[in-house]
């Protein structure tokens, strides 16, 4: 069985389940919890980019650098329909 993390929104404090074969964007639809802004669903818009505030993950499919700088990435900042977790995560707005 696929182990599932919570994700916190840092902004609101609301929260949801995500798999870990899961985008946490995906999650955050489904649950409809946070800040609910996407586009894409595939790593090409930018509309889902948000800071990763604390958690480990992982991108599992390659996002556009046009939206997410390597400075970005070093600070957490991803585009969350490429993110899976691979821990409880807390994120927030950019
Ligand atoms: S929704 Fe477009 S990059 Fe994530």
């Amino acid at each position: 069985m696929e182990q599932h993390y919570r994700i916190t929104v840092r902004d609101t404090g609301e929260s949801f389940p995500c798999a870990g074969d899961q985008a946490v964007l995906a999650a955050m639809i489904r649950s409809r919890r946070g800040p609910l802004d996407y586009g894409c669903c595939n790593g090409g818009c930018g509309v889902c980019r948000m800071r990763i505030v604390s958690g480990d993950w992982d991108l599992f499919r390659p996002m556009s650098r046009a939206h997410v700088s390597e400075t970005d990435l070093e600070e957490g900042i991803a585009l969350l329909c490429c993110v899976q977790p691979r821990s409880d995560m807390i994120i927030a707005r950019v």
